[in-house]
């Protein structure tokens, strides 16, 4: 593809995959100038969406070889499942860039376009889209970026114009990386709906749990981002308050027996942060305690 940075902005952008990521990526792109040509999803209404969000220009494509004929670089937004399967069956060309956008896979899902001539590259933003977010900007957002130089060269320079940061991640490194995004992101929301099943279970709406939580929420990942990790642990682990984990323990296994392991392996977690800071006598009574739960929950479940 051509990557002279001067005409970065004439260069025709294609989306295969018209789902959430595309829902932001493209509309910013589009407000940074890039020339957002067309989008093809296996849903036609979902390409139509796309691309009234962006303008007229914009056109919704029957076929995804039909968009790849006529752009010079496509991103494939489809699943992470499907990327390659989308790639094989595309006929691709010299002088263009293929992308696609998942965190779990390196720029190897897309050897069929690159064993066509294309440059092949990955491009992951380190954020999170749902369904509502086609408003949400990608200023500040670091980009995984992974694949042949020329194509890095260039979505370098397109992050830059987003207002993002790019960040170098080797591709023996992705997967690693990509589960250090799922625990920062899918996970936390998974503990947090744990949490908020235990206001479900003593008469509260999600959505008021949620309210008495935020301020929790909010105020914890700020310090965690302004002080660091170690800083940022409170609770009966960290005070060493033994009696107050066994009353949790008993209190699970009289009302939420299905939370006890999960809470014991993330109290296993925290423990093992807290060991950075200090050894001490009660902290391994909290960690044999928390063990022989989880070893009674196995015990339990194959009896
Ligand atoms: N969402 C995030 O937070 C996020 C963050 C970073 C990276 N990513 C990456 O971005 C990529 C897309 O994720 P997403 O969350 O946007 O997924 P998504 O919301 O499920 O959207 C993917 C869309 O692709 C379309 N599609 C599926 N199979 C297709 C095919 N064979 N050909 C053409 N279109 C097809 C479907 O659209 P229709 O059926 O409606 O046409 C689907 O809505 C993934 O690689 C993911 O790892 C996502």
């Amino acid at each position: 593809m051509c990557d002279v940075e001067n005409e970065i902005n004439s260069e025709k952008i294609g989306f295969i995959g018209a789902g959430k990521i595309c829902r932001t990526l493209a509309p910013n792109l589009n407000s940074a100038g890039f020339n957002i040509h067309g989008v093809y999803s296996s849903n036609k209404s979902s390409s139509h969406n796309i691309c009234k969000l962006i303008s007229n220009e914009c056109k919704p494509y029957q076929t995804p070889q039909e968009l790849v004929d006529n752009c010079d670089l496509i991103f494939i937004t489809t699943p992470d499942d499907s990327i390659q399967k989308v790639t094989e069956s595309i006929k691709w060309r010299g002088n263009m860039g293929v992308v696609h956008c998942s965190g779990a896979g390196t720029s190897f899902w897309l050897y069929k376009a690159k064993s066509d001539g294309a440059s092949v590259a990955s491009y992951h933003p380190l954020q999170t889209f749902s369904n509502d977010n086609s408003d949400i900007t990608l200023k500040n957002v670091y980009f995984a970026i992974e694949g042949d130089l020329s194509l890095i060269e260039y979505l370098k320079n397109v992050t830059d114009k987003l207002g993002g940061f790019p960040l170098s991640i080797a591709s023996e490194h992705k997967l690693l990386y990509h589960v250090s995004a799922f625990m920062s992101c899918g996970l936390i929301a998974t503990v947090i709906g744990k949490a908020v099943d235990i206001w479900k279970s003593i008469g509260y709406s999600e959505k008021q749990a949620l309210d008495f939580l935020t301020p929790l929420m909010e105020q914890t990942i700020h310090n965690v981002s302004q002080n660091g990790v170690l800083d940022s642990l409170t609770g009966p682990i960290s005070r060493g308050d033994i009696g107050t984990i066994k009353g949790h323990i008993d209190s699970l296994k009289k009302h939420k027996p299905s939370l006890l392991s999960t809470y014991c392996a993330l109290s296993l977690a925290n423990i093992s942060i807290e060991l950075e800071r200090k050894t001490d006598k009660t902290l391994e009574e909290i960690e044999l305690l928390l063990k022989s739960t989880i070893s009674a929950i196995h015990t339990e479940s194959v009896a």
